[in-house]
């Protein structure tokens, strides 16, 4: 895995690569770290900064190490079977019930700045909090989308966004 520049990822059509191949998101320490899969969030640019948005339900284990912890990571694994597997497993399983760097055979790698990713991710952002919102239910200006997207379900709870400013990116 090399260090490249933020402009390599002017390279990716971001929406495919967020929103169909797909990213874990990880964050912690390397003593303690989780990673769970995201596809939805986006980058851009805010403050005269590069940036990427996510968007974590505080019901996921690894809310609370991406709340303690910077920086947090993005990573992008193709379009492989054995990736998407592996995507789905960190999708529906919880580091509150599982091992899963152990169950998901990745292998990870911490890296010289800090940020935790794995040797098998093609494309790393590692990028530091710069602003942390709960989505409210009164901020939804199209109440279909809250209907839609959450309830008192588990798993329905509203998300909190996070912009991340992006310092890094690394490649395989
Ligand atoms: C394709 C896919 C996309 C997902 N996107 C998100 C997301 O953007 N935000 C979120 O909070 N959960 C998302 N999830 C759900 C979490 O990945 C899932 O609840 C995971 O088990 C949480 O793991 P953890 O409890 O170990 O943190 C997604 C799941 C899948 C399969």
């Amino acid at each position: 895995m090399k260090q490249t520049t933020i402009e390599r990822l002017a390279k990716e059509n971001l929406f495919e690569t967020v929103g169909k191949e797909w990213m874990l998101i990880t964050a912690g320490t390397p003593e303690n770290f989780n990673m769970m899969t995201a596809s939805w969030g986006g980058f851009g640019w805010l403050w005269n900064k590069p940036v990427a948005f996510i968007f974590v339900r505080p019901e996921r284990f690894t809310f609370p190490l991406i709340e303690q912890n910077d920086p947090v990571t993005l990573s992008f694994y193709g379009h492989d079977p054995a990736m998407r597997k592996m995507l789905s497993f960190c999708g529906s399983a919880s580091g509150r019930d599982h091992d899963k760097v152990k169950e998901s055979g990745l292998t990870p790698e911490f890296l010289p700045e800090g940020g935790i990713t794995f040797r098998e991710a093609r494309l790393t952002v590692v990028g530091r909090k710069l602003f942390g919102s709960d989505f409210t239910e009164q901020n939804f200006l199209d109440k279909d989308v809250l209907a839609r997207w959450y309830n008192d379900q588990p798993g329905g709870s509203l998300h909190k966004l996070y912009v991340l400013e992006i310092q890094q990116v690394f490649e395989a």
